[in-house]
């Protein structure tokens, strides 16, 4: 039977990773991060100095950049960048960059790429603009102070970020996601909305499988 590409979209903390690598393990699929690419590339041009509003700069940027994916690791040119796209620096300036019609073109290309073969794709706009025709759509939500306690989680081990400023680098961001004019995060017409607040990863991936055509799940 063809591997199936199943699409996780949904805003920051919504926990679309745990439950995309999750459900990736289980059915034997690749696990394909689109966000740490944008956050890959973000990393890039904060390095080189290229300002986020360089449009015409990013694209470019994003044609010369080697991005790769593989079992959670995130390579940059060759260089393993996996922690250090998660900085609070690249949060800040991510969706900026992921505005650009000129970066999310090459970064399509890629994604598309890797999903051949059948893929487990989590981002933003996976669902509408991606993987149109995804076997699966799921739309992840969670309460907007439920993904603020799951990132500063995370972040405390990392940067002692402190609660506060998780919850506005998440709202500025989810702003700019959901405001901006090229594929905006937004559910797409045939995908099934999941809202995993108080509901633990693994309820979440049981509930996923089970939306699988029958067989899949095996
Ligand atoms: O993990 P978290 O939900 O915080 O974010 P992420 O998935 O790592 O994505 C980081 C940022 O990349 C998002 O806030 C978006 O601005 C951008 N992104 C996007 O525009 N399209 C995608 N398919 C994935 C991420």
């Amino acid at each position: 039977m063809r591997a199936p590409t199943i699409a996780i979209d949904g805003p920051a903390g919504s926990g679309k990773s745990t439950v995309a690598s999750s459900l990736a393990a289980a059915l034997g699929l690749r696990h394909i991060d689109t966000g740490a690419m944008y956050r890959a590339l973000t990393l890039k041009a904060l390095n080189m100095g290229v300002p986020v509003q360089g449009r015409e700069l990013l694209a470019q940027l994003a044609a010369e950049t080697e991005i790769t994916l593989e079992d959670g690791k995130v390579t940059l040119d060759g260089k393993d960048v996996t922690a250090d796209i998660r900085s609070p620096e690249v949060d800040a300036t991510v969706s900026a960059v992921a505005a650009h019609a000129g970066v999310r073109k090459v970064m399509v290309a890629l994604q598309r790429e890797l999903a051949k073969g059948g893929a487990v794709v989590e981002g933003r706009d996976i669902g509408t603009v991606v993987l149109p025709d995804a076997d699966l759509k799921i739309f992840l939500t969670a309460s907007p102070e439920e993904r603020a306690r799951r990132r500063h989680a995370e972040h405390v081990t990392r940067s002692g970020a402190q609660l506060d400023e998780v919850e506005k680098d998440i709202k500025e961001r989810d702003a700019l996601d959901t405001g901006r004019e090229v594929s905006p995060l937004k559910p797409a017409e045939d995908a099934i909305t999941i809202d995993s607040t108080g509901v633990p990863a693994n309820e979440v991936v049981a509930a996923i499988m089970a939306l699988l055509p029958s067989g899949r799940e095996q």
